[in-house]
């Protein structure tokens, strides 16, 4: 049995994660935003849910001090954890900010959990030889990011919004790997495939239309966009292997960009900036 500690566990890819999870008998830590839908899902999971074996803790990723509260709890708890899967994810049409003015996409699919993966190792809150898995996507391959405008803030596309948040998982993915090469701790990126779940619903339109539409017909289901992920969460054979990319349960190439030492080195950099900007 493992501590497996879930973002985004509530609805689509990791919410079928959870239930799989919980089957294989693992414990499990997930995070949630809004009560009334936690409280749906606990429903749904009445199969599988055991008062002992999944806890919630109520963090919204693109909020830093969400993220502290979040940490403390489990440092507070005294668990460590064998797994850590960053899963949690937006698109959203509309730009929006986060109460420190940072774009939302980036503050929640790359800025929070590269403090919440940096918060539980500087804590030693993770097992020796255990995983992190960061849920990119195949969405990376023609992004660029653009340090004069990382949170692409100045942006006026969703999809390049998205698109450079899912390379900064890849590059984040890279960069950690390197720090974590003597600590017996692995890390790799997952693209699940195209998933039919709720992303992308923040806005009604035409938009949202098109993307619903895409993912109900060309979209895989949520469980079977979950099994990359549980595989890299539990398989004996993949225990070693740190800094990849996989996608339907084998190792696959990013782009080039993806592999870039320098990019990776200074999104980091300016990442940590950030954090220690906003918590200052
Ligand atoms: N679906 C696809 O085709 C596809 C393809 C490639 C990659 N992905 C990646 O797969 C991951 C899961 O996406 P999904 O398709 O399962 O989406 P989903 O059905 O919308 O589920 C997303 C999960 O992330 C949570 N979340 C969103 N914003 C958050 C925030 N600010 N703080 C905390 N939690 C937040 C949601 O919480 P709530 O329940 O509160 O909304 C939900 O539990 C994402 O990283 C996404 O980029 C998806």
């Amino acid at each position: 049995m493992q501590n497996i500690f879930l973002t985004g566990g509530t609805d689509g890819i990791g919410l079928s994660a959870a239930k799989s999870l919980l089957a294989m008998k693992h414990r499990l830590f997930v995070t949630y935003r809004n009560k009334k839908k936690l409280d749906a899902v606990k429903h749904e999971l009445k199969t599988f849910y055991d008062n002992e074996k999944i806890t919630f803790l109520k963090c919204d990723l693109s909020e830093p001090s969400e993220i502290d509260e979040t940490v403390n709890a489990i440092s507070n708890s005294k668990i460590k954890i064998h797994c850590l899967i960053n899963n949690a994810g937006t698109i959203l049409f509309k730009k929006s900010f986060n109460s420190m003015g940072i774009e939302k996409v980036f503050a929640t699919n790359h800025l929070g959990p590269f403090y919440l993966t940096n918060s539980f190792l500087e804590k030693n809150l993770m097992h020796s030889g255990s995983r992190i898995i960061n849920v990119g996507s195949s969405a990376h391959q023609r992004a660029v990011l653009d340090f004069n405008d990382l949170d692409s803030s100045n942006s006026r596309s969703w999809y390049e919004r998205y698109s450079r948040s899912k390379l900064c998982n890849l590059l984040f993915t890279l960069r950690l790997s390197k720090k974590l090469e003597n600590k017996n701790i692995s890390v790799n990126c997952v693209h699940p495939g195209i998933v039919k779940t709720n992303i992308a619903q923040d806005q009604k339109g035409i938009l949202q239309f098109i993307v619903k539409l895409v993912l109900k017909y060309k979209g895989i289901s949520p469980e079977e966009g979950a099994d990359t992920l549980i595989y890299l969460a539990t398989n004996k054979t993949v225990q070693d292997l740190s800094g990849r990319y996989f996608a339907n349960k084998s190792e696959t190439k990013p782009s080039k960009e993806a592999l870039n030492w320098d990019v990776a080195d200074r999104l980091w950099q300016e990442s940590n900036e950030i954090i220690n900007r906003l918590s200052s």
